[in-house]
């Protein structure tokens, strides 16, 4: 992948930023007006159910009393868990729009972080700041991946965790939607990039220790339902994938969840 300049990566950064502003991740699913409680529990119940595997993988009541930045928080869904589970919360993301959505979350939950609008290319914290940093779906939409996760390695505290997830270039998801044509969410997003196993290996090859472990397998889709592709997704493909035994086809898992320490 080529390295952006400086020039052109500050282009990008608020390219991103911008799509960033006028979007909400996973908006589409929602049914209460946007920025209401039912707004959030919306999008917490469609997240853990199409990503069930992250409680699993991610311990949110794990980091009790731990300091944990959240880069590229969105709406805060995951921040809410972990603040929820006793973490010492801080989240950033470049879009203001996310950042007072996340706030509104938190808020209403009672519960409490220190949120910013900040480039998670460029955090504004000393080093060794944090015993965690968490960023997932962020690596891929932003201008320079290896920048961000040098940040991330800085500003955490020696053994401290990077948590973060990147999508599957030879994920199930990927090779379908170059065969079928199927549509990505944020396509049009100005960056969007999909990592092998190997490539990401590579970008978190700063840290003293890294597992990656794919996941997010096949489950039938809430918003296509109608019409013969639907069909065949939902339940020819899903069910013939699921049957398959996992460790058979786990490379081809779209989500590459990566656990680093520095
Ligand atoms: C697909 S959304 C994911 C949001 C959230 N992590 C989630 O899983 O729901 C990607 C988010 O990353 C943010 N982002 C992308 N590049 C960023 C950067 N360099 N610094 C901070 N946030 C960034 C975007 O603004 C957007 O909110």
């Amino acid at each position: 992948m080529p390295e952006p300049t400086e020039p052109g990566r500050a282009e990008t950064i608020e390219a991103v930023r911008c799509y960033w502003n006028e979007r909400i991740h996973d908006l589409e699913i929602v049914r209460h007006p946007v920025g209401t409680p039912g707004f959030f529990e919306d999008l917490d119940a469609y997240r853990f159910e199409k990503l069930h595997y992250l409680p699993r993988l991610v311990d949110f009541s794990g980091f009790r009393g731990k300091t944990l930045l959240e880069v590229g928080c969105g709406a805060g869904i995951d921040l809410a868990r972990f603040a929820a589970g006793g973490a010492l919360c801080t989240g950033v993301d470049l879009s203001r729009t996310a950042v007072d959505l996340a706030r509104q979350n938190l808020g209403q939950r009672g519960l409490s972080a220190d949120l910013r609008v900040m480039n998670a290319e460029a955090l504004e914290f000393p080093d060794g700041t944090f015993d965690v940093v968490y960023g997932h779906g962020v690596i891929q939409y932003t201008a320079d991946a290896r920048a961000l996760i040098e940040e991330a390695r800085r500003v955490l505290k020696p053994g401290g965790l990077f948590i973060s997830m990147v999508y599957n270039r030879n994920g199930w998801l990927a090779l379908m939607s170059k065969r079928f044509h199927v549509p990505l969410e944020h396509e049009d997003a100005p960056v969007l990039n999909k990592y092998t196993i190997r490539e990401y290996r590579d970008l978190l090859s700063g840290f003293s220790k890294v597992d990656i472990v794919p996941e997010r397998f096949p489950v039938r889709s809430k918003l296509h339902q109608k019409g013969l592709k639907a069909f065949l997704f939902n339940t020819v493909f899903v069910g013939a994938f699921n049957a398959v035994p996992r460790p058979l086809v786990r490379r081809y898992g779209w989500h590459l969840m990566g656990f680093a320490f520095k």
